[in-house]
């Protein structure tokens, strides 16, 4: 089993998702990790989320025949092994150093039996991926130039990816305390008399980076000379409102699910402007910091939403009971960021693998002993 710097990895011994944290923490260097483990601010949301599911209670029920469980889902249409889909996480590339970690992570989540989603901000391009793989999906943000976003969303539909996400939380930049603190130079890494000395404690990493260098955002070089991370944030279109999304509907031919609905309003509106599913979001705690957490807002989305929209769950999972407990209040499949992050800067692609069997086995122990033999089943009845 390879780790991210290509050496001996064994995770025999690694038992959960905080295992999982604390090895990459060791492993990677720390701009990269306090990029992937922080949140906006101060991170109240980020720990808001963790902590609001780390408070509710399952409710364990005997004598069931469990003996036969099934964790299988249908999402927008696709059938997936258990109801998990990879968050778009930007820049996750270099999380491994070098340029592969989307690849790695996209080729764990097929071994899984489940989707993974390209960032728009991703290193590796949709070609890039679509060469390796199908079926991925592909998370775009309102962009001010119409022209650079139609020719996106249609290399997406090219590719063949089913399903088109559309993060409405980035319309401006948040800012993370953390970074600003740690002086951490910018990502994606650039060697500089600054920065040599923080990316020369992890020489594997660095070299393997140094290897890729000029790490791009793949996805914008087609579209400007310069796909560097100050040029593409220019293009954020902060005057978007839902007409932008009746647009996009009608642009794009496949399943639209629209990412950072966190109340009964906004997913009023994003039936009206013609979502399949709705993410009940808040960019994992790194966009408005103070914001409720994503398991407090669910209820009410799902309620609002009745069977108009597949409401899905983003934010704070960290384990199978979490993925149960969002299961129980309604949500139809849950996304996974950091929780993939974490096992991508630990060991590459195993590491994405472990993080995702982790998810599973906790899932099926919990779901067998909540009295279900069905996770699709799970009701708040499972809960205390
Ligand atoms: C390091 C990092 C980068 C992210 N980049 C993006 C992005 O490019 N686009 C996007 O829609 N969401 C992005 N997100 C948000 C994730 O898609 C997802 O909403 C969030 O990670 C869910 O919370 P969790 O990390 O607790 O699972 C990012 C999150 C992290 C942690």
């Amino acid at each position: 089993m390879g780790g991210p710097n290509g050496e001996a990895m064994n995770l025999d011994h690694v038992a959960s998702i905080g295992d999982l944290r604390l090895i990459a923490r060791q492993r990677i260097p720390a701009p990269v990790f306090e990029w992937l483990d922080g949140g906006a601010f101060e991170s109240e949301t980020l720990k808001a989320n963790v902590d609001d599911f780390r408070a509710l209670r399952l409710r364990q029920r005997v004598m069931k025949d469990i003996s036969a469980r099934d964790l299988s889902a249908t999402v927008l249409g696709q059938s997936l092994s258990m109801p998990l889909v990879i968050s778009p996480t930007g820049m996750s590339g270099m999380v491994p150093g070098g340029d592969g970690g989307e690849l790695m992570a996209a080729r764990a989540a097929r071994a899984a039996g489940i989707p993974f989603t390209l960032g728009m901000m991703a290193i590796k391009s949709i070609e890039d991926l679509r060469r390796e793989l199908d079926g991925f999906w592909f998370q775009i943000c309102m962009l001010s130039d119409r022209g650079i976003m139609r020719d996106i969303v249609e290399r997406a539909r090219d590719a063949g990816c089913p399903v088109l996400v559309l993060t409405m939380t980035w319309p401006i930049l948040s800012q993370m305390n953390r970074s600003i603190r740690g002086r951490h130079a910018r990502l994606p890494p650039r060697y500089t008399p600054a920065s040599i000395l923080t990316y020369a404690r992890h020489p594997r990493w660095a070299l393997k980076t140094l290897g890729a260098m000029p790490i791009r955002f793949g996805n914008f070089v087609p579209h400007m000379a310069e796909p560097e991370i100050a040029n593409i944030v220019t293009l954020l279109d902060a005057s978007a409102t839902w007409k932008d999304v009746e647009w996009l509907r009608g642009i794009w031919p496949g399943k639209l699910l629209v990412k950072g609905v966190m109340n009964p309003e906004d997913a009023q509106l994003a039936i009206a402007a013609g979502a399949d599913g709705i993410s009940v979001s808040n960019h994992g705690g790194n966009m408005l910091d103070a914001s409720s957490s994503t398991i407090a807002a669910l209820p009410a989305v799902v309620e609002a939403v009745g069977d108009r929209a597949e409401v899905l769950l983003d934010g704070g999972i960290r384990s199978g009971q979490d993925v149960l407990k969002a299961m129980a209040l309604g949500a139809k499949a849950c996304l996974v960021g950091r929780a993939h992050l974490y096992g991508l800067g630990a060991a590459g692609e195993a590491g994405v693998s472990k993080a995702l069997d982790i998810i599973r086995k906790e899932l099926d122990i919990s779901v067998g002993l909540t009295g279900l033999a069905r996770v699709r089943d799970a009701s708040p009845a499972i809960l205390c």
